[in-house]
């Protein structure tokens, strides 16, 4: 049998290229399995080749600590791969497909999937709805970052690529279907943003850059990305958006006024999430920076979509109540300008097939917004500490060296 090499998350800061056993149609003991997870039988699933498997700012929540991950942990939640084998429950995926994965996991059967919200399935994670591959708390699914996976539920969940041949020339932006391009798309959605919108994104990582760029799609007329990261507005620059560099400039409204002639927008998106840093050269960590600021600089009555993640418990925290996921947020303004908070993992299957579509006619161009860069298995443990510093790349694995 073939060996399976996978990026394995050692404590904090510290990932290792690892040895793990071959994926099989069931969910086996190990570290971070839910135990009433353990042994559950997968025939509905399939075991993929993986040929593209991105970092995530998520992934680096975990590797810095600021979470309860277990060591041992195999990460890896945005997978693009090939089956190699079909459980005997799955009907109309075959062997040989090429497919995008949601990186959220979802049964097809219960309530919440059944009414589109696939991102807090409630038959994949013992702890809570919502689950993901590689990930704390989310049930123990073995991650993707490795040359093989098992992906449960596959007739319901997987996105095949119509052509194989067309797929493979642009899989830098499919890569991009399994988590980031939904959730900037879904950002941008939950934010109301439609032709004419002026829209602030708050971060220039990943998935504010894919937030910008379905902004751009669904007809923003002014984009301004904000971040304190140089080097990252210079990308958002590089395809058309205006930028507000945070550490220079700390007043947010006055930069929007310089662009807009008025200190507002119509749509905000928070793409930075629970370690944000406050506005100003000096800031330290300062949690609900982005929220307060979006809600100050949002017209009233305005949407703000919340992709950036919130936690429930982060034990590198500022303070006690951040520990638990209790933020100083000035909801009181929120409420009296009626604003519309949308928060929440992405239900990335609401909107991939679309965005394949937006990809293969080149409406999209979402691997060159984010910067898209192709790594090996063995350059991601560097690879995470880059993108730790703040590089403006997209980290793409491609383990088997096919692409390369
Ligand atoms: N909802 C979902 O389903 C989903 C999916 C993917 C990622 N995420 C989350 O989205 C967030 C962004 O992901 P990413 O990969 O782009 O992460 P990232 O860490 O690469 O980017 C975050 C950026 O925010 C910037 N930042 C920090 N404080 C800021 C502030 N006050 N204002 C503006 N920018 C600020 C940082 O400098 C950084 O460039 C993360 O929290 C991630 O976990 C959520
Ligand atoms: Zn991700
Ligand atoms: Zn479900």
């Amino acid at each position: 049998m073939a060996g399976n090499r996978a990026i394995v998350y050692r404590g904090p800061g510290r990932v290792t290229v690892e040895d793990i056993s071959f994926p099989d149609l069931i969910l086996r003991d190990g570290p971070g399995v839910n135990p009433l997870n353990v042994g559950r039988k997968c025939e509905h699933g399939v075991i993929l080749k993986v040929i593209t498997t991105n970092i995530c700012g998520s992934d680096q929540h975990m590797v810095r600590g600021r979470t309860t991950a277990p060591s041992g942990l195999v990460l890896g939640h945005e997978i693009t791969g090939e089956v190699i084998e079909v459980g005997r429950d799955v009907e109309f995926i075959k062997k040989g497909d090429l497919v995008s994965v949601p990186f959220n996991i979802a049964c097809g059967r219960c309530r919440s999937c059944k009414e589109q919200h696939t991102h807090i399935c409630e038959n994949v994670n013992p702890d809570r709805p919502g689950s993901a591959y590689g990930y704390v708390d989310m049930g123990g699914w073995v991650g993707g970052q490795s040359e093989y996976v098992m992906v449960p539920y596959a007739d319901f969940q997987l996105l095949k690529f119509p052509d194989k041949d067309q797929a493979m020339e642009k899989i830098l932006d499919l890569t991009m279907l399994s988590d980031i391009f939904p959730t900037g798309y879904h950002g941008a959605v939950s934010a109301g943003v439609k032709p004419g919108s002026t829209v602030y994104v708050a971060g220039a990582g990943p998935v504010g850059l894919a937030a910008a760029h379905s902004a751009q799609l669904l007809g923003a007329s002014v984009v301004i990305v904000g971040d304190l990261n140089s080097e990252r507005l210079a990308q958002a620059r590089s395809f058309g958006c205006e930028t507000v560099n945070l550490k220079e400039h700390p007043n947010l409204g006055e930069q929007i006024e310089q662009i807009l002639g008025i200190p507002e927008v119509d749509c905000a998106i928070d793409c930075v999430g629970f370690e944000a840093h406050g506005h100003g050269a000096g800031a330290g960590e300062a949690p609900a920076a982005v929220l307060n600021s979006i809600m100050d600089v949002t017209r009233a009555g305005g949407r703000l979509g919340i992709p950036g993640l919130y936690v429930t418990g982060d034990p590198g925290a500022v303070d006690e109540d951040a520990k638990i996921g209790t933020l100083k947020v000035r909801l009181g303004l929120g409420w009296a300008k009626a604003h519309t908070f949308v928060t929440g993992q992405t239900p990335v299957m609401k909107y991939h097939r679309d965005l394949m579509m937006a990809i293969l006619s080149g409406k999209a161009q979402i691997a060159k917004a984010v910067n898209a860069t192709l790594i090996s298995l063995d350059q991601a443990p560097a690879a995470y500490a880059e993108f730790d510093q703040g590089a403006s790349k997209k980290f793409v694995i491609d383990p088997h060296g096919v692409l390369k």
